[in-house]
């Protein structure tokens, strides 16, 4: 059994400090890259509180076969759209440009793709290989600027982790 449990008196730093120690422990010599999201998205939702969705939207291929998007990963939350493309809503932003998107107000985020209307404010991830965007790590709460300047560190340290682990 795995029993991976943030203190709760812990601040939003040393949380997401255990989540990446959590996260290495439980992908660590682990080859399957579904296995390993899927337990990490668990880990996301179990350590940061506040959030209605966590996980992954992975590169892979249109459906056409020419060309890349974002699709749909392990997460936790409700049913979400499937394809995204590079550029649009908040996971094509960061996809498109490599870097964090950090989202205090998802309605004020042209092009943002309401996936659950529930969602507030979202902070978004690319994981890198090689400097191409293999993954990003989306992050939603129901509360409009719940992610701050240590979060967007904390999950740019798990994407860092899980660049040759997904
Ligand atoms: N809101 C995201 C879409 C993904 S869902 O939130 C799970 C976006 O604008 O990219």
């Amino acid at each position: 059994m795995y029993d991976f449990k943030p203190d709760a008196a812990l601040d939003p730093a040393e949380v997401h400090r255990e989540l990446l120690r959590a996260a290495d422990a439980l992908t660590a010599g682990e080859p399957d890259g579904i296995a390993n999201m899927a337990n990490v998205a668990a880990l996301l939702w179990e350590f940061l509180p506040d959030l209605n969705w966590a996980g992954f939207y992975r590169t892979a291929p249109t459906k056409v076969g020419s060309g890349s998007e974002l699709v749909l990963g392990p997460f936790v939350g409700r049913p979400a759209c499937i394809r995204i493309p590079f550029g649009a809503g908040v996971c094509g932003a960061a996809a498109e440009s490599r870097a964090t998107q950090l989202v205090a107000d998802v309605h004020a985020f042209p092009g943002h793709i309401a996936c659950d209307a529930a969602s507030r404010s979202e902070l978004v991830v690319p994981v890198l290989r090689d400097g191409a965007v293999i993954a990003v790590i989306d992050l939603d709460s129901p509360s409009p600027a719940r992610f701050g300047a240590i979060d967007a560190e904390g999950i740019e340290g798990l994407a860092a982790l899980l660049s040759d682990r997904i």
